[in-house]
């Protein structure tokens, strides 16, 4: 959560910092400011809510002059979202924002900080009187960087502006993401590679305990004892379009309907040149001489997970359990002898996740990353990393990265055995092509989503098996966007005690795909229709009754999790919109959860 970027070259700073703030926002926004520095001046301007505050209130940048700066867009932690609160913080020297929690605040106050006065309630306001401190009891800056290292427990990203310093920036990162933007006659500083790809594609990565100092010319990396680090800069395959919203009125339509296409470049890339679909055979080694699978997720990627725990055993046969990370992390399952762990995350990222890779890393276990993003913590962290080719998903609310893990889940589970024997070249293709005439009908679920959501207080989704895990995304989507309550039941568990809720008008959803359910699901409706349920049914057409509002075109019974969901998204994406709420940016929420 939070974004942080920073520029030091020739050109203005704050219209360039304002500009990819923009591209972090998805990371948080409570609250953003800026603080640019005009030779010895330095101006900080912040201001509470959306990014488009503190553009208005600096005429887009354009009215603070300086060519050296760094910016920050909050999601709270410590305080309340506040102009107080908001960063960039400083003390008598240091001016910085800050990704990330400190754990220890308390302690390194006590220790060192008895005299500070402190203006906030962040915990990132600590850190500036600590770099204070250091610095005034003789510590060169770099060394009181070091020495924070040394003291500081919890995660941060930090970009820092020393006002004794006009030609340098400093950054550095522990657990939290940041990269290092490579340009000629300037440099940036930002939480991911789309903040700064309107200027640069070449990028530094750091890793945990380095700091950077950085010059308009120059980039120079150290470990956290002060030894300097040679590193070569990447070039980042992103595209400067990928993250713009075009001609869709909400990056989350745009995203729901390229679905397709991002289907079809799974098949391209995970394709061999005989056009088979191929995994690379190091991770099927490593997953193959395990005894189990669990996977490790949040949100949205855990019920891709779930999902893909059906592929695993069914078309692999392999026992897979699927975990909440939060969850794994402090109440680990009881292991299998020779466990093999999949973390799937879009970002990357993750807080949760991470916590559980750092710890089954150090327990010796193999690991693999399904993940967005090339170059994330936690690919770069685990064992192999399967990429997921969905392109930047800006929209908080997660769709073609949700089909996309479930996409390549099924093309790994066929790798390692395809023990039903699954053309699944040709099965995926017919589900983009299935996903296309979803997206064609869009208007019915505007309708829809109006007659049955938009007024509603609650709702249910319901269905059996692999419709069930379908069920607990399509109310993420609905619940996180619309704020209406949502819930995915499995349809014969209602009776036992949640049917209770159904009152008359009560919306619940149904998914039907599966056949061996189909007839048992019915039934469950016709329980809560009896009760007054205002019920819409998504049904494949083989499976289909006259009555159906939702009818979707056939795909193999084991993939339809991958079409069963659009509508879904379709539903809470329309539901959103005629409640007015703000779809792409929710309340309380973030993309990219980096504290745990
Ligand atoms: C946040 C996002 C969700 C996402 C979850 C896991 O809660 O709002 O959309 O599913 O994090 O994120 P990850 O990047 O690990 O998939």
């Amino acid at each position: 959560m939070c974004g942080i970027v920073g520029y030091i070259g020739p050109k203005q700073a704050a219209p360039i910092l304002l500009d990819g703030l923009e591209k972090l926002e998805y990371r948080g926004y409570d609250s953003a400011g800026i603080a640019v520095c005009d030779g010895d001046d330095v101006t900080i301007s912040k201001a509470v809510g959306k990014l488009a505050n503190l553009k208005a209130k600096t005429d887009n940048g354009n009215s603070i002059t300086g060519t050296k700066g760094i910016g920050h867009t909050r999601w709270a932690t410590h305080g309340k979202p506040t102009e107080n609160n908001a960063h960039p913080h400083c003390s008598e020297r240091f001016v910085l924002v800050h990704n990330g929690i400190i754990e220890n605040e308390e302690a390194l106050r006590r220790k060192y900080l008895k005299n500070a006065e402190f203006y906030s309630d962040t915990d990132t306001e600590v850190i500036a009187h600590l770099l204070q401190k250091f610095t005034d009891d003789g510590e060169s800056t770099a060394v009181a960087i070091q020495h924070m290292i040394s003291e500081v427990e919890g995660s941060y990203a930090l970009a820092i502006i020393d006002k004794n310093d006009p030609d340098v920036l400093y950054a550095v990162k522990n657990k939290s993401p940041l990269l290092i933007g490579s340009g000629d006659g300037f440099n940036m500083i930002g939480s991911d590679a789309m903040a700064m790809i309107a200027h640069t594609n070449n990028f530094y990565e750091l890793n945990d305990k380095e700091y950077v100092v950085i010059t308009k010319d120059s980039v120079d990396i150290y470990t956290c004892y002060g030894k300097k680090i040679e590193r070569n800069t990447y070039v980042a395959e992103l595209d400067v379009s990928d993250t713009e919203k075009g001609t869709y009125p909400h990056y989350m339509l745009k995203e729901i309907e390229e679905q397709p296409t991002v289907i079809r470049k799974i098949l391209k890339e995970y394709s061999d040149d005989d056009g088979e679909l191929t995994i690379d055979p190091d991770i099927l080694k490593d997953i193959r001489s395990c005894d189990k699978i669990y996977i490790i997720a949040c949100g949205t990627s855990y019920h891709a997970g779930i999902v893909g725990k059906q592929f695993l055993e069914k078309i692999s046969g392999i026992p897979t359990e699927v975990c909440i990370a939060s969850e794994f992390v402090y109440n680990m399952p009881l292991l299998s002898k020779k466990p093999l762990f999949i973390f799937i995350s879009q970002s990357g990222e993750t807080a949760d996740s991470r916590a559980v890779l750092v710890k089954v890393k150090e327990m010796g276990y193999k690991t693999l990353t399904l993940t967005n993003v090339k170059g994330s913590t936690l690919s770069r962290e685990a064992d192999h990393t399967l990429l997921l080719y969905a392109g930047p998903e800006i929209a908080v609310a997660s769709t073609k990265a949700y089909t996309a893990q479930v996409a390549v889940l099924a093309i790994l589970a066929a790798n390692i055995k395809n023990s039903i024997n699954i053309n699944l070249n040709y099965e995926l293709s017919k589900v983009s092509n299935v996903i296309e005439s979803i997206c064609d009908d869009k208007d019915k679920y505007s309708m829809l989503a109006e007659d049955y959501l938009k007024d509603s207080r609650n709702c249910f989704y319901i269905g059996r098996g692999i419709d069930y895990y379908v069920c607990l995304e399509a109310a993420l989507k609905l619940k996180e966007i619309s704020y209406i309550q949502t819930e995915g039941f499995a349809a014969g568990e209602l009776k036992h005690g949640t049917i209770a809720l159904i009152e008359q008008n009560t919306p619940v959803i149904a998914i039907i795909s599966q056949e061996n359910t189909n007839l048992n699901t019915r039934s469950n409706i016709k329980e809560v229709k009896s009760r007054g349920a205002h019920v819409m049914t998504i049904s494949t057409k083989s499976l289909s009754a006259q009555k159906d509002q939702i009818i979707i075109n056939d795909v193999h019974e084991i993939l339809t999790p991958l079409v069963t969901v659009v509508p879904a998204q379709y539903l809470a994406y329309y539901a959103a919109l005629q409640k007015g709420c703000d779809i792409d940016k929710p309340r309380n929420l973030a993309k990219s959860v980096t504290v745990e």
